[in-house]
């Protein structure tokens, strides 16, 4: 069976035979007479999954004292007589106007204490006990009427929790910051102890004395700070497990879960202010959403940036499959210029989503708004209607995906593992470090896109790595500025080198302890002996600056004074400046494998050299003979094995595969030509069938 969980001995079934295909369903913006045909637009595209009830607590409960389930009743029965499953929204994300003005403290409050208005969506604070007790109402309401209903399929709790209300600092939240500490330190003596309290005169006396971090004077104290952070995470995380209690007491059978936006950061965070390592575990399924940020092509492409996002939340599912909830078919509307697709790119963008582990492709919206804050967004059926290339493009994804219907279940095969870990990244976004350049989550994508050509599974370092990997099977593991780190973490890693892996740490990594005290004694404390390194101070480089190793490598953002051990070999050093001759690249042999050491951070080309010397020690074929921008990943399954093969250039390129192609449906054995942006997914003969890709006139 093809199951969403098997945690806790739970079998929950995946909403959909096979990959699921469909999106945001938003009827209440439309006469009831078009809704007719939306099911039977969607039967033409092979729709089998649509999420309802996203935005619609002002028009189930439209005043305190009156429900109207009516026309949701009829959206339901007419969504399950047109063969769509359906993944209900508790409808919780946006309160009504009439909940927030009798209440305005469910409105969050932002740093500088401005209480947000009501006439956008998610005004709530996610510590309001008003805010919980209304919401778990319309849950129980939902969960009672909807819990037997055929249709239901999956649960959605709420909609991107803390898009827009991750920090409140109301009192409300003071308060329930306050019992988070308490619950954490026991007592101020410890608290005072993990914050370093003793600087700048901070020591607390009196709980009532300890405040969220609003804006003040300069500089806030790092592990309040960071402690904020994880406060304001669980605290959303708390308002899931509190709708999914009543979920899971009406409707046990059920799967939940609720859309995360693995990468895609926020204006203030890169890595956003939600700590998923720690959600996903509280999901069936793990579902998130992904828009494409960013230019086109070029080191920071969109489908580079798309596949480390893809890895991470397959690294947080625990591999398992999950389910892509959003993306758009062409332009968003919440970008300063919001480009359109182009022919054939939401396709290869899919099929990049499956190649990771997607087992559901779905959009926000199936059909486009004509009026509301998102009416320029696009959506399956756009505003010119079904006579359009958009619409066609769309048919033929649903077509192509319900060729794919074997695939679902089946795993990635990757051979590295690169780590990632949110509060490393939110530790150095603040301010008081060597350089606002080290931003791990950058570094992270930079070392992914470097060994972009064998797959990477992206693996949360939140407290305990080996909650999500055994990292025993990796050839590679990379260690990619892990800021914080604990000694059991330090030990795993050790571990693996030990057992044979080649693992890289980079610059920044090990710095500090789980409460952000750094480790004494010299860089990089957790990870000295096993480097055999020892850095005495950091010299960090301002952003156009670089320098040159004698490897060829230019040096950007960071570089450090390091000495090493005698059983350490030395790959590169510096050519210039007061660091001449200091070490910049190591390697160490360690039990079966080894460790190195990059003391930098380097350029592409640099970058990818590295990762070619590493994936050689490791027995690994960075390259296959591919072309950069030519993804491959491969699923492996019982029922067989496929191979993906997108070709984001502008040129053709040819592959040599052996298998069915189900895009086109052609039987290949040899060369495969893909035209510029096209893509193929062979169900292979043989998976030992290596890919070799080559432009189509070298
Ligand atoms: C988010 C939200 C959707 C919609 C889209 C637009 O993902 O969940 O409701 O606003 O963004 O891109």
């Amino acid at each position: 069976m093809h199951t969403a969980s098997d945690s806790g001995g739970r079998h929950l079934r995946w909403p959909t035979r096979g990959i699921s295909f469909g999106g945001d369903y938003n009827p209440e913006q439309w006469p009831e007479e078009v809704w007719q045909r939306d099911v039977e637009l969607m039967r033409e595209a092979c729709v089998d999954f649509a999420t309802v009830g996203v935005f619609s607590w002002a028009r189930l409960q439209p005043t305190p004292d009156t429900w109207d389930f009516g026309w949701l009743d009829r959206v339901l029965d007419l969504l399950h007589d047109g063969g769509v499953r359906v993944d209900l929204a508790t409808a919780t994300a946006s309160p009504p106007p009439w909940l927030t003005t009798a209440h305005p403290e469910v409105r969050p409050v932002d740093e500088r204490g401005y209480r947000y208005e009501i006439g956008s969506r998610q005004t709530w604070s996610p510590s309001s006990p008003i805010y919980r007790d209304r919401s778990l109402v319309l849950v129980e309401k939902m969960a009672t009427r909807y819990g037997g209903h055929p249709a239901l399929a999956l649960w959605h709790v709420s909609n991107e929790l803390g898009c827009h209300n991750s920090r409140c600092y109301s009192p409300d939240s003071a308060r329930a910051f306050r019992r988070w500490l308490q619950r954490r330190y026991g007592d101020l003596t410890e608290l005072n102890r993990a914050w370093g309290t003793t600087f700048w005169s901070q020591h607390y006396s009196d709980w009532n004395e300890v405040v969220p971090p609003a804006a003040s004077t300069t500089f806030g104290n790092p592990t309040h700070l960071l402690d904020w952070r994880r406060f304001c995470s669980d605290a959303l995380l708390d308002q899931y497990l509190a709708e999914r209690e009543v979920l899971r007491r009406i409707t046990p059978d059920i799967p939940v879960t609720t859309n995360f936006m693995v990468g895609m950061g926020s204006p203030q965070s890169l890595a956003g202010d939600m700590n998923y390592a720690q959600w996903a575990p509280e999901q069936d399924l793990v579902s998130t959403d992904h828009y494409l940020v960013g230019p086109a092509t070029g080191d920071g492409a969109t489908h580079h940036r798309l596949s480390f996002s893809a890895d991470l939340t397959r690294g947080i599912a625990g591999s398992r499959p999950w389910l892509l909830m959003e993306h758009s078919t062409s332009a968003v509307n919440w970008q300063p210029v919001n480009r359109a697709k182009t022919p054939g790119e939401m396709l290869r963008n899919s099929l990049a989503h499956v190649a990771r582990g997607a087992d559901g492709i779905a959009f926000f919206q199936f059909r486009a708004s004509d009026a509301g804050a998102e009416k320029f967004h696009s959506a399956l059926v756009p505003h010119a209607g079904t006579d359009s290339a958009r619409w066609r493009e769309v048919v033929q994804l649903g077509a192509v995906l319900r060729r794919l219907e074997p695939v679902a279940g089946s795993r990635v095969e990757a051979p590295v593992g690169v780590l990632f870990d949110w509060e490393s990244q939110w530790a150095c976004e603040q301010d008081g470090h060597p350089s606002r350049l080290m931003q791990p989550m950058a570094i992270a994508e930079r070392a992914h896109h470097a060994f972009s050509g064998v797959t990477c599974d992206v693996i949360p370092a939140d407290a305990d790595l080996s909650r999500y990997a055994d990292l025993s099977r990796y050839a590679v593991v990379v260690v990619p500025a892990v800021y914080l780190c604990s000694d059991e973490d330090a030990a795993r890693i050790e571990a693996a080198a030990r057992a044979g892996a080649q693992v890289l740490v980079t610059a920044f990594s090990g710095i500090a302890d789980r409460d952000d005290h750094i480790r004494l004694g010299g860089y990089p404390g957790a990870f000295r002996d096993l480097l055999g390194v020892r850095t005495e101070e950091f010299f960090p480089l301002g952003a156009d600056e670089t320098v040159a190793l004698d490897d060829g490598t230019a040096a950007r953002i960071w570089t450090e004074y390091l000495t090493v051990s005698e059983d350490v070999e030395v790959l590169a050093r510096h050519t210039e400046g007061h660091l001449q001759g200091v070490p910049a690249l190591t390697r160490r042999p360690v039990g079966d494998g080894a460790a190195w050491y990059l003391a930098t951070v380097p350029d592409t080309q640099s970058w990818t050299r590295i990762a070619e010397a590493i994936c050689a020690a490791a027995g690994l074929d960075l390259h296959a003979g591919q072309h950069a921008d030519v993804e491959i990943v491969r699923r492996r399954g019982e029922n067989g094995s496929w191979l993906f093969v997108l070709n984001h250039t502008t040129e053709k390129v040819t592959v040599e595969v052996s298998g069915t192609d189900l895009v086109t449906e052609r039987v290949v054995d040899g060369p495969l030509t893909l035209e510029p942006g096209s893509c193929a997914v062979i169900r292979e003969d043989s998976a030992d069938t290596g890919a070799r890709t080559r432009k189509a006139d070298a």
